[in-house]
């Protein structure tokens, strides 16, 4: 018998990052219409939810993480009539919607802080995070900024310090002010009241910080100032815990929501205790992210975040996003597709959610910017050190007409050149195409359930380049295994491997006989192989 498909955990999550994915107003800056227009592609692509990065008017100093009104649309991505018609359009190709919510920090241009700015006394003032300057004059104490600097922000006409963990442009709220608090759940109930079936959570572990501000301690350790501390009173207080029980209630009193959150600073085991029934349904985990080309840096990333979500938890696993350079670029500089390929079978069929990012199923590479075109401020404060994130935010290519078919007029950030070749429009052509690889992996995902919901056990190898493990479910099992190598490598079926008899369920290689008669499977370079045992 079928399981019911619930659509965050058997089912596939695709990022946006807005201004990059469809233009339809000609101002070089994608938008919500844009976004409609393309479900039918997506659709076809097969994911299951639209995870959209921040959509709320925003001076875009952080690109949208620098948040001035959390109840409207930024009027360049469209209006809210624009946002409700594209709810209403994926919600009919059985599309959900997940919004991203930056409720750690304000833009320094939403209202509530231009009035913390007028008064002590102003009613916005307790909004945010003030202190007076130390006894000895200067800074309250030794926290430093993410983004580089001090975090605190000296304003003379108060004679006060303002603090924030990103850019001075970004300050952070008071979220032990019951007015903040409130307000905050408010946007969860507004965008839910709007029909939008999830959340995820940018840096949520730092929304409390300790309420006496203590000096963090010094490490040895670190390339920056910020590194070389111990973020003991900046980030991830024990009251964060009874806050997400309240907001998965709020969440858990409409139907079928989800919430996913951002974890800052924090290792596995960390990021995992935020997860469970009560608090988050997911978190992310940077061990594919941080993982170099090697098949068991790729397997004990996997068996660590697995071993921390026993059921009822559920993992989720991440290549790409828009913080990081793209999977393509880390593994590959020139253009084939062979370890995209690999990947995308491994995300794929991984007991977790996965969590795809624009333009990874073609293959999308970062672009490589000159000093001066640099957006990004990260980017901007440590261009020398190649630290910026525009690489990984480039225009969407559709096809190979002008702007690679995103915008008629100039984008706001360049669109990678070889998009003359490397365009859905093309891909969608080839049959051999990395975006078919895709369509494929994510159709038998979808048919087999153990693949979208089967326990996963590692299987150890005697080959260095070879990730293998089977997924069960009942008595359906795919054994998958995945060549690291571009040689052709043997692997040998052992143990309780060998008593079952296995047929291919897929293979890049047609010639490949469709059962496997020896104990030496021979794999070529960057091959997938499931097999599934009858
Ligand atoms: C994490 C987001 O992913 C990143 O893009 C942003 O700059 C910071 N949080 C600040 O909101």
């Amino acid at each position: 018998m079928k399981h019911s498909f619930s659509w965050w955990r058997n089912g596939i999550i695709y990022q946006i990052y807005p201004r990059s994915f469809k233009d339809t107003t000609q101002n070089g800056l994608g938008d919500l219409n844009g976004v409609a227009q393309k479900l039918d592609y997506l659709a076809e692509l097969g994911i299951d939810a639209i995870w959209l990065s921040p959509i709320y008017p925003s001076p875009d100093v952080d690109f949208g993480y620098d948040v001035a009104d959390y109840f409207d649309i930024d009027p360049r991505f469209g209006t809210l009539s624009d946002f409700d018609n594209l709810v209403t359009q994926a919600h009919q190709r059985n599309i959900h919607i997940i919004l991203d919510l930056v409720l750690n920090h304000t833009s320094d241009q939403h209202q509530w802080f231009k009035e913390a700015l007028k008064s002590k006394d102003n009613p916005y003032h307790d909004w945010y995070l003030w202190q007076d300057p130390s006894a000895a004059g200067g800074s309250p104490n030794n926290w430093y900024a993410h983004f580089g600097g001090p975090a605190w922000e000296y304003v003379p006409s108060l004679n006060q310090y303002y603090y924030h963990m990103f850019c001075k442009e970004q300050p952070d709220l008071n979220w032990r002010n019951p007015e903040v608090k409130e307000t905050m759940l408010n946007v969860f109930r507004f965008w839910l009241n709007r029909e939008v079936d999830g959340f995820r959570l940018d840096v949520f572990n730092m929304y409390y910080k300790h309420k006496n501000f203590p000096d963090n301690p010094h490490k040895p350790i670190g390339r920056r100032p910020f590194d070389r501390q111990d973020h003991l009173y900046d980030v991830s207080q024990e009251e964060m815990f009874p806050l997400l029980r309240e907001i998965r209630g709020i969440l858990d009193s409409y139907e079928n929501r989800y919430v996913v959150g951002e974890t800052f600073l924090a290792d596995s085991e960390h990021a995992s205790r935020y997860i469970g029934p009560g608090l988050l349904h997911a978190g992310f985990d940077y061990g594919f992210a941080n993982s170099k080309w090697q098949a068991s840096q790729f397997s004990s990333a996997i068996e660590t975040w697995d071993s921390l979500h026993p059921e009822p938890k559920w993992p989720n696993y991440f290549l790409n996003n828009h913080d990081t350079p793209r999977s393509a670029t880390r593994f590959k500089s020139d253009e084939a597709d062979n370890r995209c390929k690999l990947l995308a079978a491994m995300h794929l069929t991984l007991r977790g959610t996965p969590f795809l990012y624009y333009g990874e199923e073609i293959g999308m590479r970062d672009i490589r910017l000159k000093p001066w075109e640099i957006q990004d401020p990260v980017g901007k404060r440590y261009w020398f050190a190649g630290q910026g994130r525009d690489g990984c935010r480039s225009p969407m290519q559709w096809n190979d007409s002008v702007h690679a078919g995103f915008s008629k007029a100039k984008p706001w950030l360049p669109v990678h050149p070889n998009y003359v070749s490397r365009n859905v429009s093309t891909q969608e052509k080839d049959p051999g195409s990395l975006l078919n690889f895709y369509k494929e992996i994510i159709a038998l995902r979808k048919q087999f359930d153990a693949l979208n919901s089967g326990t996963i056990k590692l299987i150890p190898s005697n080959d260095q380049f070879i990730l293998s493990y089977l997924r069960i479910y009942k008595n359906q099992t795919i054994f998958v295994i995945l060549n690291f190598n571009k040689r052709k490598v043997t692997y040998n079926l052992s143990g309780a491997l060998l008593e079952t008899q296995w047929k291919v369920l897929f293979s890049q290689h047609f010639e490949r006989d469709s059962d496997i008669n020896n104990s030496a499977v021979e794999l070529e370079g960057y091959e997938t192989l499931l097999l599934i045992g009858h």
